[in-house]
């Protein structure tokens, strides 16, 4: 049992580290990561990822994908981002499999200027409005909320008339609750999380459950008056509250869905998924899985030891 001050410390240091892009570039390049990372990434490609995909398919789960990759500062690299999202609809479409991707704005080229981020992402959406298909809109650090929320404004028009773009409310962010209602009132497809990332108490709750309280309240407010809301947590209280809200206001499984992390809590996923509600998985793939992988860890310190257990296995294996 780890105490709650050194839970509390490895949360920090691990946020830290997931900035660390010279640890990252080593970190992909040693072979005993691979078995570490398989748990939360689905495969090194998106055609790696597919049996993954496919079998949460059969099961009956509803999948996002997420093509790894953030903070780039190539203008190629953003360009490259974007063609292989609209690849990857293209094989998704090829594999009749859901025709639902997620992205980052930092991965399109947000730091290298919102008109580079505006032209890539256009591009995804053209070929997202052709399919029919759905993009979600990741949110990232606070500094970004204002550009991902004026972005998604500009960019909708593109998907009239086919397929939709969403995006992602962070609970702990004191802004939430003004955003929510003008992206309610806009009719707005919005995902809520609690945000992975670690930001000043100025802009966010510094205490968990600051940030849970506000997640309830704010589930309750898209379950009540938004469109298709995602209720994206591992959390069972908040997910019991979301039931109750449903149950008590007659919204059926196909008004809202519950979205969770490919390799987390696979005992919540099923077990929601046999009780009828909708469950869509948000399943990463791609080389660029550090700062991703270590949200992960900083999220639950304890994962740490599943790792050491892993990589334990694998030795003893070979
Ligand atoms: P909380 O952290 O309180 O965890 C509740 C329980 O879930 C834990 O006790 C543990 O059992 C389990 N759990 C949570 N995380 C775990 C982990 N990594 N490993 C193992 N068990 C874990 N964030 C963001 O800032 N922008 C975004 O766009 C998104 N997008 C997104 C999509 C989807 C589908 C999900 C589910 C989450 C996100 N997030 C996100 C991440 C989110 O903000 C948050 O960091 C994580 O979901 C963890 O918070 P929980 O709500 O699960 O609660």
């Amino acid at each position: 049992m780890i105490g709650r001050a050194v839970e509390g410390f490895l949360r920090w240091l691990l946020s830290a580290l997931s900035h660390r892009r010279f640890i990252g570039r080593l970190a992909v390049r040693l072979p005993f990561t691979r078995p570490m990372v398989a748990r939360f990434v689905a495969g090194e490609s998106l055609e790696a990822a597919l049996p993954a995909i496919g079998r949460l398919h059969d099961a009956g789960f509803r999948t996002t994908v997420d093509i790894l990759g953030e903070s780039v500062t190539h203008e190629d690299a953003a360009r490259a981002a974007a063609t292989s999202y609209v690849d990857a609809l293209h094989l998704l479409a090829e594999h009749h499999l859901d025709l639902n991707v997620s992205l980052k704005l930092s991965q399109m080229g947000l730091a290298l200027g919102p008109q580079l981020a505006r032209q890539n992402v256009a591009r995804v959406l053209a070929a997202a409005a052709e399919l029919g298909a759905f993009v979600r809109i990741d949110m990232e650090d606070h500094p970004t909320t204002d550009a991902t929320i004026d972005l998604w404004r500009q960019l909708r028009p593109v998907m009239a008339g086919q397929g939709d773009v969403g995006l992602v409310i962070q609970a702990a962010l004191r802004r939430s609750e003004a955003d929510v209602e003008a992206l309610i009132a806009e009719g707005a497809r919005i995902r809520l999380c609690k945000g992975a990332y670690r930001e000043p108490a100025s802009v966010a709750y510094p205490d968990k459950a600051d940030v849970d309280a506000a997640y309830l309240r704010l589930s309750e407010r898209l379950l009540l008056e938004g469109r298709l809301p995602a209720i994206a947590t591992h959390d069972d209280r908040m997910i019991d509250h979301a039931i109750a809200v449903a149950r008590e206001h007659g919204i059926t499984a196909d008004r809202f869905e519950f979205q969770m992390l490919y390799g987390v809590r696979r005992d919540l996923q099923d077990r929601l998924l046999a009780e009828g509600w909708t469950v869509r998985i948000y399943v990463p793939s791609g080389r660029e899985w550090y700062p991703y992988f270590m949200r992960r860890l900083a999220e639950r310190p304890a994962n740490i030891t599943f790792l050491v257990r892993s990589v334990l296995r694998e030795r003893r294996g070979a």
